[in-house]
């Protein structure tokens, strides 16, 4: 039996719904030697910013019960520069290619979205509004829905190419978030990012993390990634890309069961950078298994 793994994200067409997460995999090139890139739905690039960021200080990582930390501060190399740069390499391998942007002023998140908006490669934009690690921009703006509307609108208006709006868990009702979205005419949304925390050390008492907080990601946030990718099946009509936590086969099913049509893979590329093309297959088997023609039917058939 052949199996139909294509999903569809409003206008955006993947050969599969399995994709790698934003910051994860740098511009593709940092895990391009560790698995078969070609395999997979798509790349989610690294958060890009109008000018090249530094980021924060180190320490900028630290491991925590079932996950980790980060607050890397969305160092990332520019637009310019990625385009020179990056493109090159990431127009030969065939697989589809999301640029995330991240912006403190809704001006910014236009401007980058119209110096990349020409290259051929970039299929969609995946737009950060959900850092938890940066001053301004970042969770001034997830926090607060009309900021969200805004950016949606403005940057919808700047491009025909899909928009995907990247949401913060740290909000009360992330549903009321995705409505927004799909009101000013963002094409889906991806849930989760990460979630504020925080860890000291107990001999120092000085934070393990020079930012204080960083963005809590891995297997601990599973559970909340999926009730949120729930809540937002339950109240609103736009696709979701679900992301948290997310390790193995199984937890690719669940997520599409609660209503993802894809889903981003983050923490595990550090773990296994070959997780996506062995989670595809532990799909593909599921599938079979369960005489499931297309991958597609299984998002939202959740039993309550
Ligand atoms: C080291 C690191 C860097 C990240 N950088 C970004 C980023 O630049 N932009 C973004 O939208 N999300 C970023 N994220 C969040 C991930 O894309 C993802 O939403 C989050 O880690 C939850 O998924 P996971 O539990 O599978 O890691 C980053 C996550 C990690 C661990």
């Amino acid at each position: 039996m052949s199996i139909d793994l294509s999903v569809n994200i409003g206008a955006l067409k993947l050969k599969n719904p399995v994709l790698l997460a934003s910051g994860t995999v740098g511009y593709g090139n940092e895990i391009a030697q560790f698995t078969d890139l070609s395999k997979l739905g798509g790349i989610v690039t690294k958060s890009l910013s109008l000018k090249p960021r530094k980021g924060n200080p180190p320490q900028r990582i630290v491991e925590t019960p079932s996950g980790m930390l980060n607050a890397i501060g969305l160092a990332n190399v520019g637009v310019e520069v990625f385009i020179k740069e990056k493109i090159p390499f990431l127009k030969e391998l065939n697989t589809t290619l999301i640029c995330n942007i991240a912006a403190s002023t809704i001006e910014e998140y236009v401007e980058c979205v119209n110096i990349l908006k020409g290259e051929e490669t970039i299929k969609a934009f995946e737009i950060n509004v959900s850092c938890p690690n940066v001053k301004e921009g970042g969770l001034e703006f997830g926090n607060d829905i009309n900021a969200v509307g805004r950016i949606t609108e403005k940057v919808r208006a700047a491009t025909n190419k899909p928009i995907i709006i990247k949401l913060s868990p740290n909000v009360s009702r992330i549903s009321d978030f995705a409505k927004t979205v799909k009101q000013n005419g963002g094409d889906a949304v991806s849930a989760i990012n990460t979630l504020v925390g925080t860890s000291f050390d107990i001999n120092t008492r000085r934070p393990k993390i020079k930012n204080v907080t960083g963005g809590l990601s891995g297997p601990a946030i599973k559970p909340i990634a999926l009730a949120k990718v729930l809540e937002i099946k339950r109240n609103v009509d736009i696709p979701i890309i679900g992301i948290g936590g997310i390790m193995n086969w199984k937890d690719a099913v669940e997520f599409m069961i609660v209503g993802a049509s894809a889903i981003q893979l983050g923490t595990v590329n550090f773990i296994n950078p070959n997780a996506g093309v062995e989670i595809l297959q532990g799909l593909e088997e599921y599938c079979r298994k369960n005489s499931i023609e297309k991958l597609s039917s299984l998002t939202g058939s959740y039993q309550i």
